[in-house]
């Protein structure tokens, strides 16, 4: 099973993916976890992209494919995985289609969760996540619920990051809806509802086949 969840920044694509893991037991693999880690660590990704990440700009895409290519590679990928926050770009799109095809894959499934843009400002701008396990949660959450770590707020969830991140996202992604729309593996998902009832329709998209 190999799916893509698309959607605007904060449309609940790490909160699905999360749900997904549990019940098919596939890698999740997010571009933006893997960016931020490299950030953390400083290593030579990390160097390049942090300029990118924290205005709320793409990383150029010769970068994210190179490291995707990678990670895809890897043996757990082989038997599945969940995409989120890659593709961003139809080159990026382009460029997945010709690894997978390399050997014999494709994605079987886009999910694009949609969210009006002013309830995805509102939940971005009181997002806090754990610096511990990496809980999502909000700014209600003095400390993890999970493991009791320190929560903080993402760099580029500050409030006039986000409006660029909103704008990025129509300009270079939105048109990967029918990219994929075009390959007929694409599922449209109300993303404005709870998140069980969100995770409902995914479930059913995934397994329609
Ligand atoms: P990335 O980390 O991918 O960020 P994003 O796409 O902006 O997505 P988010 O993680 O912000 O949101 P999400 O959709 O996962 O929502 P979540 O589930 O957390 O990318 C960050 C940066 O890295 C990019 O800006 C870019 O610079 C770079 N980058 C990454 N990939 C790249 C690529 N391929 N190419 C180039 N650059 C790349 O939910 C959000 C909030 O809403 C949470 O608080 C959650 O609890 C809440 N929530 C979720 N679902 C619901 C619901 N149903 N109802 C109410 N609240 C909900």
């Amino acid at each position: 099973m190999n799916i893509v969840l698309l959607g605007a920044p904060g449309a609940g694509k790490g909160t699905q993916a999360q749900l997904l893991i549990k019940e098919y037991g596939i890698p999740h693999i997010s571009t933006g976890d893997i960016l931020r880690a490299a950030v953390k660590n400083e290593t030579p990704l990390g160097l390049k992209a942090k300029s990118f990440m924290d205005a709320g700009e793409l990383v150029p895409d010769d970068l994210i494919i190179d490291l995707m290519r990678e990670r895809l590679a890897q043996e757990d990928a082989l038997k599945g995985f969940i995409l989120d926050g890659f593709p961003r770009t139809t080159t990026q799109a382009a460029a997945l289609d010709t690894v997978l095809s390399e050997d014999g894959r494709r994605i079987d499934c886009a999910l694009a969760i949609e969210v009006p843009d002013e309830d995805i400002i509102k939940r971005l701008s009181s997002r806090r996540v754990c610096r511990v396990c990496g809980y999502t949660g909000s700014a209600a959450d003095a400390v993890c619920p999970q493991c009791g770590g320190e929560m903080y707020q993402r760099d580029d969830d500050k409030t006039e990051t986000i409006a660029n991140r909103l704008a990025v996202y129509q300009r270079s992604t939105a048109p990967l809806i029918n990219y994929y729309s075009g390959a007929g593996v694409l599922v449209e998902i109300d993303g404005n509802r709870a998140v069980d009832e969100v995770y409902s329709d995914v479930k059913a998209a995934v397994e329609r086949d």
